[in-house]
């Protein structure tokens, strides 16, 4: 075979990408690839029999992820987002020295937030983890605005509980935000996937000027830059995608792409429907079909989810799109 046959076959080889988080966090980066992306395939590993990682040791997570990234590369994929702050602060640098495909990491989006409010102070949440991390220190000694930090462990533990809107979450977020004087902030930013099946809530307690940002474009721009060749954009979804643009004085304006594509996606129905679910399920771990031709097989931990499970999926999914577009 000549060198040049060789290479058009390499680069015409679909793309695996990868998306690990200690639990269901992470589908929420998932959710945004898969309205964003078309023709990929991808693979999705929650370490279910470990989650939370926010409250373990360094050592220990950065022993779980090279676990889950190690399965998922021997699942054959080509890149990997570790679409969990948490992992991303505690074990990136090893993950990146352990495996030769591309790993992307996921960190709080407070330089987003200072660049766009930095007027006035910015709140971060994520997990304990996270925010006595090395990682982040060094990221907000950058930043000129002044940044306040608040651990909320408990948020993971109802999102994995599948308890999103309950009097506990509301009673819980009231009291730890009640710690700060929330009139002074422009924004609110997600440290933690796990955070963005409670933007409702959060949205409900915050005063209506201050923003809520999450770090989820930021990855998926990254992902796209660094994996760009054989990732392609479903239509409508060019560059930026889901470009959330931040005027002057705090208001928000979303590319006209995102409705449009939204009420696409809509109508072409969300994901696998449960007849995609009886038949995509196998034992290793069958494939889920969605809409722009992509398709996902998910894992907890090294297993195939059954069909019970890839239901729940499918309403966090829906959760998650409920969730998008309140800022
Ligand atoms: N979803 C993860 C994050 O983004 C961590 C949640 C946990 O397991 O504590 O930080």
């Amino acid at each position: 075979m000549s060198y040049n046959l060789f290479l058009n076959l390499t680069l015409d080889k679909d793309l695996k990408i990868a998306f690990f988080d200690s639990g269901i966090g992470g589908l929420s980066v998932l959710a945004e690839a898969l309205r964003r992306f078309s023709g990929a395939e991808f693979l999705y590993f929650a370490d279910e029999d470990h989650v939370p990682y926010g409250t373990k040791s360094r050592a220990e997570i950065v022993r779980l992820s090279l676990d889950a990234v190690g399965f998922l590369v021997s699942r054959g994929a080509d890149g990997v987002v570790v679409a969990c702050n948490t992992a991303t602060s505690a074990a990136i640098s090893e993950l990146r020295g352990a495996f030769s495909v591309p790993v992307i990491g996921m960190e709080p989006a407070v330089k987003l937030a200072a660049d766009s409010f930095g007027a006035r102070p910015t709140l971060l949440i994520a997990t304990p983890l996270t925010i006595a991390g090395e990682k982040l220190a060094r990221l907000v000694g950058r930043l000129e605005c002044e940044t306040w930090s608040l651990p909320l462990p408990r948020l993971v533990e109802f999102a994995q509980d599948l308890e999103f809107d309950s009097p506990a979450v509301r009673a819980y977020l009231r009291e730890e935000l009640a710690k700060f004087e929330l009139e002074r902030l422009g924004s609110l930013v997600l440290g933690c996937t796990h955070f963005n099946y409670f933007k409702d809530v959060l949205r409900e307690i915050l005063p209506s000027h201050v923003r809520i940002i999450d770090g989820i474009d930021g990855t998926l721009n990254r992902l796209a830059s660094e994996l760009g060749e054989g990732l392609k954009f479903a239509r409508g979804y060019d560059l930026p995608s889901r470009a959330a643009k931040f005027d002057a004085d705090g208001g928000v304006e979303f590319g006209a792409n995102s409705s449009a594509q939204v009420g696409k996606f809509e109508a072409q129905g969300r994901g696998a429907d449960s007849r995609q679910n009886a038949r995509g399920h196998s034992k290793d771990g069958g494939k889920i079909y969605y809409p722009n031709g992509n398709s996902v097989k998910y894992f907890y931990s090294g297993r195939a989810l059954d069909a019970a499970q890839l239901r729940k999926v499918e309403l966090f999914l829906k959760r998650l799109d409920a969730m998008r577009e309140i800022n």
